[in-house]
């Protein structure tokens, strides 16, 4: 079955669900795509692409830009690059170490590239020891696009695993209350170069995220990022 792209912001950006693994549990992610000024498009964390949802993107422009976010964010480059195979792929730094077959054009860094200067801007979490990731803002639409900086898993959120909901509320205590990944929550290092990062992100003005795993923050968004990341931000305070 073909996964579907739905229609976020009109004539702007897309998102598309798909299954993914944590642990063997299930649980969805969430790709985004971005149409940029010139009309190229980016897709952000892709999921594996079929003949169906590629021709779905291929209709909506030329797809010049494959990014894979983080380091737990890569898993389908691969099909992407296959896809798409004049795209650019950028990777979230640490990647390369964890697969160096994955064939890459560059590494994304804090300084946004030329293809989305001035539409997108960027900043690359630091500070721990599991898991990076590299943040991003969407000007015109002020929205905040992570992976798993956040996540939100609710009571409302389809396809979670009741396994992952035990481990969610029971050890992690992030059900119906969005933070940061396990990987995040078990790994901070260096909390003050981490809140530096997070800082970083909480000056750009937006008013809606979108996340990987869970529920969109369309609402208060930034008292909830900032209630999120509450315990890295305490380092820098
Ligand atoms: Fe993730």
């Amino acid at each position: 079955m073909s996964l579907a792209l739905e229609e976020y912001i009109p004539e702007k950006i897309w998102l598309c669900r798909y299954p993914v693994k944590f642990f063997g549990m299930e649980i969805d992610a969430r790709m985004t795509v971005i149409r940029l000024a010139d009309g190229k498009l980016m897709l952000h964390s892709p999921c594996a692409i079929d003949d169906d949802l590629r021709g779905a993107l291929a209709a909506l422009g030329s797809v010049a830009y494959i990014v894979a976010p983080g380091t737990f964010h890569y898993l389908h480059v691969a099909s992407a690059q296959a896809a798409f195979p004049a795209a650019e792929t950028y990777i979230c730094p640490g990647i390369e170490r964890k697969r160096p077959e994955l064939e890459f054009d560059w590494l994304l860094g804090d300084i946004a590239p030329p293809a989305w200067a001035g539409e997108l801007d960027q900043v690359l979490v630091r500070g721990n020891r599991w898991i990076w990731e590299v943040a991003f803002f969407n000007r015109e639409t002020r929205t905040l696009i992570l992976v798993d900086l956040v996540e939100n898993v609710t009571d409302a959120t389809p396809h979670v695993d009741w396994q992952l909901k035990l481990w969610w509320k029971v050890v992690f205590h992030m059900w119906n209350t969005p933070k940061p990944a396990p990987e995040y929550q078990l790994g901070w290092s260096d909390r003050k170069a981490a809140g530096a990062s997070l800082q970083r992100i909480l000056e750009w003005d937006f008013e809606r995220v979108i996340l990987a795993h869970g529920d969109l923050i369309e609402a208060d968004a930034r008292r909830v990022v900032e209630k999120a990341w509450e315990r890295p931000l305490t380092a820098t305070s």
